[in-house]
């Protein structure tokens, strides 16, 4: 027994040495993967969307799955229909963008539908970003952009079907490249 308890304890202080000398020697380092000035986040990367559809995990979404998931994570704030509410409106709107106060929504305005993915994953529901799975989100926006009368009620959005979606206002803003 003691044999035993002298040995494993050797084993154990022979095995953490290194490492004891090692954090003695290294400089002060934040022990959190926390962002820092003028550092990368490590997520930044990872989670970011861009238009031709990179960044966009495996998964997919339909419009019924997204009516109820939206029913319940995101009407109270948005409406039921995505009409507005206490939060603004994300579909129907009415006012063109040439008005003296247009509508924004996401089918008026926005110019890619991947950003949509990439909004809601980040940021959405507002009380609990983060929450929702890459299916969920596929799903949610194939409702938002089916109220919005940009695809049919049929459609399933994946991460090929989603970048291809030509939106209403994709023409609409300017490019402007870096020099
Ligand atoms: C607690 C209230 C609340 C809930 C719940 C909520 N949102 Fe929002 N949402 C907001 C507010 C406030 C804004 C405007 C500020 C912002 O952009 O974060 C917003 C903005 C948005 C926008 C951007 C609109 C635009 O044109 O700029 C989208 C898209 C959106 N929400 C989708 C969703 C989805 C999808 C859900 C459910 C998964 C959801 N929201 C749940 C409050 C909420």
């Amino acid at each position: 027994m003691t044999d035993w308890f002298r040995t494993r304890t050797e084993r154990v202080l022979l095995l953490t040495l290194p490492a004891l000398l090692a954090a003695c020697a290294a400089p002060v380092a934040p022990r959190t993967e926390s962002a820092r000035l003028g550092q990368p986040v490590a997520n930044h990367e990872r989670l970011n969307v861009f238009p031709d559809g990179r960044g966009l995990p495996p998964g997919h979404g339909n419009v019924a799955g997204g009516r109820e998931l939206f029913a319940r994570h995101c009407a109270a704030c948005h409406g039921d229909a995505g009409q507005g509410g206490t939060a603004e409106e994300l579909a129907g709107a009415k006012r063109p963008l040439n008005a003296s106060s247009p509508d924004k929504t996401i089918g008026s305005y926005w110019p890619y539908a991947t950003t949509l993915f990439d909004f809601i994953r980040r940021a959405k529901p507002m009380n609990a970003p983060g929450t929702l799975s890459a299916d969920e989100v596929y799903a949610l926006c194939a409702w938002l952009l089916h109220v919005n009368g940009v695809i049919d009620g049929d459609a399933v959005l994946d991460a090929q079907t989603l970048p291809a979606i030509p939106m209403p206002n994709r023409d609409g803003f300017l490019r402007i490249e870096a020099p």
